[in-house]
């Protein structure tokens, strides 16, 4: 039997991706579609500019847009993925749950909240133990999971295979992909030919979002792992996949060759939209590249490449697809998590 699922904020550069993963999805049955307020009414294919690279679902093509309101999602809907604007989510969210919906969300907002798991599932999924406190203390029917930002997603997998090592101090570089501002973000006239060397709020949410993924959960709450985090977040004119040059230092003093067998070894998760490996790990300085390598593992697997020894620790590159692994794959591959753990 397939879970029904609705899409809030369905026509953005998130939501049209929720749709084409979700579509075709074994498990999931789309059966709701909401957006705002000058969207609803209107089909789906008229809403919605369709940008990405496969034909719009012939069955989706024709559902009504609906208002983003619980009222206005059917009951039998279980589960909800949410790629609204932050400030929207924060005052939405909150009230599909209360109507007992379980919510997967891309968006900011709530992501460091004490209660709330902000998850990987190859990385922390004990987090969604998360979701009994907040039902505790909210009162909550519903649950609330939240998926990390776009370019935090790309290097934490690669930190966690490190941590063995004992991660001290990181420090990453992004050059991030137009797609990571939204349909509306960056306008041609300020990128094409340009690289624009700040991202609003994106390197806080890079240097907390990652202490909080890569934490130990005691059945109560997270503790914060201890490295500092630093980061610089650069847009360039690249249409998807976020490139990362990330220096770590540790405690010890592992060989090239034991970093890149540890971030191959880091184990995937049995589900559906997981990768068979996690991490692609190149030999070749010249990869991971945006246009070559974000499509690994259909866009979930995160690449590495250029590892080298520094006198702290290690430098390497890393690279994810943003509004894939970054976004509308990790909110489905939370939902296949929350659907395995019985939460669904
Ligand atoms: N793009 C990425 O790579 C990425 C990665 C990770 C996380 N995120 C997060 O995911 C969320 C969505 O990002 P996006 O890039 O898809 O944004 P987007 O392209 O601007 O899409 C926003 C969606 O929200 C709807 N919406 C806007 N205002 C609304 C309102 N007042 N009430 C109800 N619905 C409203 C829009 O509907 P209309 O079409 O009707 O305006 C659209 O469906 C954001 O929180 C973003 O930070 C994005």
């Amino acid at each position: 039997m397939t879970t029904r699922v609705g899409v809030i904020g369905a026509t953005g550069a998130v939501g049209q991706r929720l749709i084409q993963l979700l579509d075709p999805h074994p498990d999931f049955e789309i059966a709701a579609l909401t957006a705002s307020p000058a969207s609803a009414g209107k089909d789906y294919s008229e809403a919605a500019k369709w940008r990405v690279d496969t034909p719009i679902p012939e069955d989706v093509a024709d559902i009504t847009v609906v208002e983003t309101d619980p009222e206005e999602v059917p009951d039998d809907v279980d589960l909800v993925f949410s790629s609204l604007p932050s400030s929207v989510g924060a005052e939405v969210e909150p009230t599909f749950v209360e109507d007992g919906y379980v919510v997967s969300s891309n968006s900011s907002n709530g992501r460091m909240d004490d209660d709330i798991p902000l998850t990987i599932p190859e990385v922390n999924p004990d987090h969604l133990g998360l979701i009994e406190v907040q039902r505790d203390e909210r009162g909550w029917d519903g649950a609330l999971i939240k998926n990390p930002n776009c370019s935090t997603i790309t290097f934490v997998p690669t930190i966690a295979a490190l941590d063995e090592f004992g991660v001290e101090r990181v420090h990453v570089a992004t050059l991030q992909a137009v797609s990571g501002a939204g349909y509306s973000g960056v306008t041609s006239m300020e990128i094409i030919d340009n690289a624009i060397p700040h991202i609003g709020g994106e390197a806080e949410k890079m240097e907390t979002e990652s202490r909080k993924l890569l934490g130990a959960f005691d059945g109560a709450e997270v503790s914060l792992h201890d490295a500092d985090v630093s980061a610089s977040c650069n847009r360039i004119p690249t249409i998807d996949g976020h490139l990362e040059n990330v220096w770590a230092d540790l405690s010890e003093d592992p060989t090239v060759e034991e970093v890149a067998d540890a971030m191959r070894d880091l184990p995937s998760v049995d589900l559906h939209s997981s990768p068979d490996q996690l991490i692609e790990v190149f030999e070749d300085p010249m990869r991971p590249q945006p246009r070559m390598d974000r499509m690994l593992g259909d866009g979930m697997s995160v690449a590495a490449g250029g590892i080298e020894a520094t006198p702290h620790g290690v430098q390497y590159n890393c690279l994810a697809h943003n509004t894939i692994r970054g976004a509308a794959g990790a909110s489905v591959l939370n939902g296949e998590l929350l659907l395995e753990e019985g939460y669904i």
